[in-house]
């Protein structure tokens, strides 16, 4: 059975937004609305705000906007049917979800069956003659037989398991797609001779291995399957689904650069703690971590690459809200090597006493520079201000500013003076990245008030006009669509309805949090339209010009021509 739009919305309906949050995270009423500190940025003031009247949340820091779903999908990290799914067994609807799941499981059946395969494989061959050295490797590393069971290590044979596979009629194709075997003719296993830890998904299903060597010099320390359509490196973070919980418990998340750090810290009791398996995070993982938690403490390799990694990190996970805590390790260790070397406990005061990312910048900047030589000074400034500027609270600025002064022998004042100009320079910037053209304010406006007013999105439907941006276009027509189906515009149920449209979703969360009136007038609409049509007729004349320049026939000309004057006269 498909769920239908109707029960969704029946769904969304029987339970009160305001209640559902406040499950998670504290509420307090001001007036009509509900306030929290938001979870989905680094918040320190309650910048989240819950409508009881629209049932959605707005977050006007960091643009967080949903109904009761997209909250859940968010903060527990689920997908829109587990969302639809947690609210209908809270409440006792009854919910078929057979097939609309069971198409995507499919898709992808015969690659999890055979990661499936492959891991017991390679788990039971540790514990046969094959795996003695492979056993005696982990062992003299700490492994017990708790922490490889946990996390599934194995050892790859003596390339057994593509004949074990094709006995089971998988096609070459599809173990060459999953990476566990290789060859053109005659297929083999890709793996041989390796310690083989297990790569699994958001939901702790495996879906790739990397294999470690442990009796051979090999140039490659660790191999990766290949990426595949369900194994994409930089969209999982290695112990997310079993690091979950606990991070949610500690109110913090740890992540460090190997899984072999996440199984020491494991070893000693550390348990909310992911890899990000390499150097540098993407985007997406920087996303995971957030859901993990918005306290994240950089803990990477104490050598130089892991220096430069934690400002990369720093600065994905900046780009999506998150300012981390940064914990540098002494001696070029990682963290295996210095609990085997110092013990928890001293790693455990390492991270209490994180730095602050400003300070640990800062720092990081101050190692760079000759103090006697002016030029580096100045330039030591400069760089110290670009980081200083982002600070919001006083304190910690002035604090910071005062250090700077003491390093330089530059007066506070002096400091202050740059800050303030750099804050104008940056200001400047920012509005005009942000600066939009009046036809992509009109569209905006437009679609605000179309979702509050359907007399609006008739005036749209009866003067058809073009939009100018890709998103908001598609946007207006969904709005259309939905409104003629079901003859009203809920926010709370039309968000549901774009829950796989992700872009669009987006769009409409740029739209819906604008700060306009709630009012308006017809003229000001038909003010948008007007303005919208005469960027049409605008984009159609500049088609015509290009054309009329190209055009080598004369007679053709003069007809484009008398076009563009036709057109010139409507704007
Ligand atoms: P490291 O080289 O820091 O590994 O790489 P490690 O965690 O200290 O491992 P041990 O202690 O030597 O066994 C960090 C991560 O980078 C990836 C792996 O995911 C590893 O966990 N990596 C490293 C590779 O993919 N390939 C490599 O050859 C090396
Ligand atoms: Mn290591």
């Amino acid at each position: 059975m498909e769920i239908t739009e109707e029960k969704i919305n029946e769904i969304r309906r029987s339970v009160n937004i305001v209640d559902i949050i406040s499950e998670y995270i504290p509420l307090e009423q001001k007036g009509r609305n509900y306030f929290a500190v938001c979870p989905f940025h680094d918040d320190h003031n309650p910048s989240m705000s819950i409508s009881p009247e629209k049932q959605i949340y707005t977050c006007f820091v960091c643009g967080a906007h949903g109904n009761v779903f997209n909250f859940l999908m968010d903060y527990e990290n689920i997908s829109f049917i587990e969302a639809l799914k947690l609210i209908a067994n809270k409440v006792g609807i009854y919910l078929d979800i057979g097939n609309r799941f069971g198409k995507r499981i499919t898709k992808n059946e015969n690659m999890y069956e055979i990661y499936d395969i492959a891991n017991k494989y390679y788990q039971n061959n540790l514990h046969t003659k094959d795996g003695i050295e492979a056993l005696k490797y982990l062992k003299n590393r700490g492994f017990t037989d708790d922490i490889i069971k946990t996390f599934g290590v194995g050892v790859s044979g003596r390339n057994q398991l593509t004949k074990i596979l094709k006995a089971k009629k998988y096609s070459d194709d599809i173990l060459l797609k999953s990476g566990i075997s290789s060859g053109s003719n005659e297929l083999y296993d890709t793996f041989t001779n390796r310690i083989m830890f297990p790569l699994c998904d958001l939901d702790g299903k495996v879906v790739g291995f990397s294999g470690r060597i442990y009796n051979t010099e090999d140039s490659s320390k660790y191999v990766n399957s290949k990426e595949s359509e369900i194994f994409k490196k930089g969209n999982l973070l290695y112990n997310y689904h079993r690091a979950k919980e606990e991070c949610r418990k500690k109110k913090f998340v740890i992540i460090v650069e190997g899984f072999m750090d996440v199984i020491a810290l494991y070893m000693v009791g550390i348990y909310n703690v992911v890899a990000s398996m390499g150097t540098a995070i993407t985007k997406e993982q920087a996303k995971l971590l957030k859901r993990l938690s918005t306290n994240v403490i950089l803990c990477f390799d104490g050598d130089g690459a892991g220096n430069k990694a934690t400002l990369a990190c720093a600065k994905e996970l900046q780009d999506v809200g998150i300012t981390p805590k940064v914990v540098r390790l002494p001696d070029n260790l990682d963290p295996d090597e210095f609990i085997k070397k110092y013990g928890v406990e001293e790693f455990n005061n390492y991270l209490t006493n994180y730095k602050s990312l400003l300070d640990y910048k800062l720092e990081e900047l101050k190692k760079n520079t000759n103090f006697s030589n002016s030029e580096d000074v100045s330039k030591y400034l400069k760089s110290a201000i670009q980081e200083l500027y982002q600070i919001t609270d006083p304190i910690v600025k002035e604090i910071a500013i005062k250090k700077l002064s003491d390093d330089t022998g530059i007066s506070a004042s002096t400091i202050n003076g740059m800050l303030k100009n750099n804050n104008k320079v940056i200001n400047i910037e920012k509005k005009q990245i942000v600066k939009l053209n009046k036809y992509e304010k009109s569209e905006r406006e437009l679609i605000f008030y179309m979702i509050r007013y359907p007399e609006v999105i008739r005036i749209y439907e009866n003067n058809k006009c073009y939009l100018p941006t890709q998103k908001f276009r598609y946007l207006a027509n969904e709005i259309v669509h939905y409104y003629d189906k079901h003859n009203n515009l809920l926010v709370a149920d039309f968000l549901s309805y774009l829950s796989d449209k992700e872009e669009l979703l987006e769009a409409f969360n740029i739209i819906d949090v604008m700060n306009l009136s709630e009012n308006y007038t017809h003229e000001q609409i038909m003010d948008y339209i007007n303005e919208l049509n005469e960027y049409s007729i605008n984009e159609q004349i500049k088609k015509l010009m290009n054309e009329f320049k190209k055009e080598t026939d004369s007679i053709k000309k003069i007809e484009i021509a008398k076009e563009i004057q036709e057109l010139k006269v409507r704007v």
